[in-house]
């Protein structure tokens, strides 16, 4: 059965899309909505038996996909991955950079390997899939670039140092393009989630006194649910954002807003 017409602000009507780390939570969601609304999605992560999945529950649906499976943490491979990518789509008109690790540990026991590879997945990865995306949309006349980012850019936890490093890098990535590349069409936000509810974070959410701290900080007074991220994606990714670029969208219940200095007042 035909989807219906997706208003034309948040059309991704035959945009040709790659979402790195798309077999994952927030990945997957964001892959499935953007077919949804017309894209043919290349969908990237280094697990083929996750994005098949994906790929067959969009498919299943009427959408169109395909996979690209590959790791993107050696020197080369965001590079290639956007060349060959594109290549197979037919060009490029939007990429979401979604993959990423993390490996939790206060700052002293991080080894270098630790911060190599977290650097190479969260941070070089972004950095030359947006600079292999380039030409590739300003041949198509212009294009959207979201980042996966974090709230912890700019509001760190302990065990997470070099993880909340790269997502400052990410923030400050998205910046230095969206500066570069408007001339050239090319418009470049990123997302800075709180923590939400997926299994890449179970280990923080999953433990009582944490999640207990998130409810009693949030201003909303819970954790995200992934779903809860991917309007702002396909905002940042179409029409309804067109003289947006260079921005980071914090969604974090509230958490930055600031806080109630009357909760401590003695009853
Ligand atoms: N979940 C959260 O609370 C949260 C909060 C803020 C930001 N983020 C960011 O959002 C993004 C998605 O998070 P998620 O919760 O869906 O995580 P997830 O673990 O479910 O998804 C990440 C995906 O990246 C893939 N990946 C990992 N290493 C790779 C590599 N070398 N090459 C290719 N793919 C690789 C994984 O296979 C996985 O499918 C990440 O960048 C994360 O840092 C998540």
């Amino acid at each position: 059965m035909p989807l219906p017409a997706p208003d034309p602000l948040f059309s991704l009507q035959d945009k040709r899309v790659i979402i790195t780390g798309a077999g994952g939570s927030i990945g997957s969601l964001v892959a499935e909505a953007m077919a949804d609304r017309g894209a043919v999605v290349g969908l990237q992560d280094i697990s083929a038996e996750k994005v098949d999945v994906v790929r067959d529950r969009i498919e299943s649906t009427g959408g169109r996909a395909i996979t690209l499976v590959s790791d993107l943490s050696t020197a080369e491979g965001a590079h290639t991955m956007v060349t060959d990518a594109a290549e197979r789509l037919g060009g490029l008109d939007v990429l979401i950079n979604g993959a990423g690790v993390n490996r939790r540990k206060p700052i002293l026991d991080v080894t270098s390997d630790d911060f190599d590879a977290i650097v190479a997945v969260n941070m070089r990865a972004v950095y030359f899939a947006c600079q292999a995306a380039h030409p590739l949309m300003k041949e198509a006349g212009g294009g959207a670039i979201v980042n996966l980012s974090s709230l912890s850019a700019r509001f760190s936890f302990n065990t997470i140092s070099v993880y909340a490093a790269t997502k400052a890098a990410v923030s400050s990535m998205t910046r230095s393009c969206a500066r570069e590349w408007a001339a050239d069409g090319i418009r470049v936000n990123c997302i800075e989630p709180s923590v939400i509810m997926t299994e890449f974070t179970k280990p923080l959410w999953g433990e009582a006194h944490r999640q207990r701290w998130f409810d009693e900080t949030t201003p909303i007074g819970r954790l995200a649910l992934p779903e809860e991220v991917i309007g702002s994606i396909i905002f940042l990714s179409t029409q309804a954002s067109s003289y947006i670029t260079g921005q980071s969208i914090v969604i974090d219940g509230g958490i930055l807003s600031g806080a109630d200095w009357d909760s401590y007042k003695d009853d």
